[in-house]
């Protein structure tokens, strides 16, 4: 017997050293120490061993099992290790490729425009109002002495949403809203998205305005002109030239276009100012009393002036951008070149 156990014991050894995978070492396992393994078996032949010896030759099996037992978990954590080190070998991050910069983000040009031209007006005392930009025909047109089937319509091509229900065709809605609900005197812009059916390089059906309006006592031509070429001046430079040229609003009177000089050439005459030396760029004017009796303001006592233009036209002539719809593309080539 005792014999028969040093040679499961030395055998054991000579297989377990032939062992190079995982899969061998399971079957190993099995075939030694398992319900039907040798060393199992063996032990069922105690019974025949005398009384005497039955100590002797259990203290032996005992021995080799756990001498199996140990030498089988110190081969699979070989196993596991070798196994281990191949993994780190295939997943290493390689430290010397270069990394991917994170790309820094710009203000689109006409934040930057919006930024510009608000930072003036509050400085000069302006307050900012905010309006709807799904809007009331009374609001966008009627209170601001433009009746239904009023010629001056066919000027602003409107999206109409149902019959009195339209996209505001300019932000000059904010300013008869403005005039219902503020105590004069009072200075307001009103910076914002507007809608008109129309599209080329020049218009898209979405754009940006900005409206100005100034209601306090006496308030006259000179101020307007003043306060527009501070703006203007603020937003062109400091050589920058305004004139005004007579025009209609229904809102307005008398009503003016402003130029500017042409911040492309400096007043020299060039293909963008079409060689006059001069860019057109705003609609202005002293309120219509009309207006201001209409929105619950004291036409004796009280005046105004207003002014609004178009945000997207600075942003294009400031930063050299051809095509209006190029703003509104979203593509990230054009937006790079404008940080
Ligand atoms: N609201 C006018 C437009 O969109 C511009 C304007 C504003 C003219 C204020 C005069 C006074 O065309």
């Amino acid at each position: 017997m005792e014999q028969k156990l040093i040679e499961i014991r030395d055998n054991a050894r000579e297989e377990l050293c032939g062992i190079k995978e995982k899969e061998g070492l399971a079957s190993f396992k099995v075939k030694y120490l398992g319900k039907q393994g040798l060393l199992t078996s063996v032990l069922r032949g105690m019974r025949d061993i005398s009384p005497e010896d039955r100590p002797k030759i259990g203290m032996l099996v005992n021995e080799i099992r756990d001498e199996i037992e140990s030498k089988i978990n110190l081969k699979e954590k070989e196993f596991d290790n070798v196994e281990l080190l191949k993994e780190l070998e295939n997943t290493a991050i390689d430290i010397t490729e270069p990394g991917k910069a994170h790309e820094k983000g710009g203000l689109h040009p006409l934040s930057q425009v919006y930024d510009l031209l608000i930072d003036s007006c509050v400085n000069m005392g302006f307050k900012v109002v905010d309006g709807p930009e799904v809007e009331l025909d009374y609001y966008n047109f009627e209170a601001l002495n433009i009746p239904k089937n009023h010629p001056s319509r066919d000027m602003q091509d409107t999206f109409f949403v149902s019959e009195n229900i339209l996209l505001r065709s300019q932000t000059s809605s904010v300013q008869a809203r403005s005039m219902q609900t503020m105590k004069p005197p009072f200075k307001i812009i009103s910076p914002g998205r507007v809608y008109r059916n129309d599209s080329d390089a020049t218009h898209s059906p979405v754009f940006h305005q900005m409206e100005g309006l100034v209601i306090d006592e006496n308030i006259s031509m000179a101020d307007l002109k003043s306060m527009l070429t501070i703006l203007m001046r603020k937003t062109f430079g400091e050589a920058t030239q305004i004139r005004f040229r007579p025009s209609f609003f229904p809102f307005t009177e008398p009503s003016v276009e402003v130029d500017v000089t042409c911040p492309n050439c400096k007043g020299e005459g060039c293909r963008i100012c079409k060689g006059t030396g001069f860019m057109e760029l705003l609609g202005a004017g002293i309120v219509n009393p009309k207006v201001l009796e209409i929105n619950g303001i004291d036409s004796k006592k009280y005046r105004g002036f207003a002014f609004g233009f178009g945000v997207d036209r600075v942003a294009m002539v400031k930063n050299e951008i051809g095509d209006i719809r190029s703003m509104f593309r979203n593509d990230i080539r054009f937006l790079k070149q404008m940080k």
